[in-house]
């Protein structure tokens, strides 16, 4: 029999499975919002299977995929009252909550996925995981998506040619800053919601991975593609706390060994998706592909320069010294 931890209404069951020696079944859900076919969609599908594997199924991960149990306006209050007990939000929508996550957020802040690895499995990491300090929640790993590039349907390619336009953003104060400082209009909206509003023309462009703008077809609704690789995309896995502190040892170790090994597999084929995306996106011609140049993007870094110093102290010394220390 399954028994799952409290996910109805009312005090949570609690069990001294352990002092029996015994682990009860658990249910775990994990609720995202990309489509199946994207890292986090693989991620989350490989760490189930894993669990399982290392559990005998006495732990069960439940996913849903494409917000269809909450969205990403509603997931994070799901986990912390435990409607939910895993969710792995991008890094921009936690960056209000914990303002040393901006540091993920700022333009060109890594040059490639290698960067940012070194980054999360430093003292960088550890800073940005202490950071995390909600009540009922807890930070499990961050994992990969990848690099964003801008779709709009009119060429991106100057700074400047971005004024004026409405881009769809995932909420981040940093990710406000950098349109505003393009002259460009900027909204947050529910990734869910991005197709029909590019459709629509709502909001005229927007930034994402490659995995994400070739599986939810948003590039079948804009012109133009600028692949500039100007910000990094990555998601802070979390678990309820309560949910994680009811398991016993043996399971709370076979989800960190999952976690572990999901979190190095996802480093490595995610950036294999992402290029696959891209190709499938060139044999298509229906979005035409710039490659941001490096001339380009010196000037498109130079003008985006005033947001590093909009956020710096917002993201605290101690963060901003170790990323310092490891770009250059
Ligand atoms: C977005 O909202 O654009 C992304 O965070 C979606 C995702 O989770 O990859």
């Amino acid at each position: 029999i399954a028994i799952g931890f409290s996910f109805s209404a009312g005090a949570p069951v609690r069990y001294d499975a352990e002092q029996e020696g015994l682990d009860q079944k658990v249910i775990i859900r994990f609720s995202h919002v990309v489509a199946e076919n994207t890292p986090k969609g693989l991620a989350v599908a490989k760490f189930a299977k894993l669990v399982r594997e290392k559990t005998d199924g006495m732990v069960e991960i439940r996913v849903y995929p494409n917000a269809t149990l909450f969205d990403d306006e509603n997931e994070f209050n799901a986990l912390q009252s435990g409607k939910v007990e895993m969710i792995a939000p991008a890094t921009s929508k936690l960056s209000s909550r914990y303002p040393a996550w901006m540091i993920m957020d700022l333009p060109y802040a890594f040059e490639n996925e290698r960067e940012v690895n070194e980054a999360m499995d430093g003292r960088l990491g550890e800073l940005l995981f202490e950071a995390i300090n909600d009540e009922n929640v807890k930070g499990l790993a961050l994992w990969d998506n990848g690099f964003k590039q801008m779709t709009a349907n009119r060429p991106v390619v100057q700074a400047d040619d971005l004024k004026n336009q409405n881009f769809r953003i995932m909420p981040g104060p940093v990710l406000h800053a950098q349109f505003r400082t393009l002259g460009a209009k900027a909204e947050s909206h529910s990734f869910n919601d991005l197709y029909r509003q590019l459709q629509s023309g709502v909001v005229q462009g927007q930034e994402n991975t490659l995995s994400n703008i070739y599986s939810k077809r948003l590039y079948q609704v804009q012109k133009y593609m600028t692949v500039s690789n100007h910000g990094y995309l990555g998601y802070i896995v979390l678990i309820n706390k309560t949910t994680w502190d009811r398991l016993s040892n043996t399971q709370q170790e076979a989800i960190e060994s999952a976690m572990a090994e999901t979190t190095a597999w996802i480093r490595e084929y995610a950036k294999k998706m992402n290029d696959r995306a891209l190709a499938e996106m060139k044999a298509e011609h229906m979005i035409a592909i710039h490659m941001q140049t490096n001339e380009e993007k010196e000037a498109w870094k130079k003008r985006l320069e005033p947001v590093y110093y909009q956020f710096k102290d917002v993201i605290g010394g101690p963060v901003i010294e170790e990323w310092q220390q490891l770009i250059v």
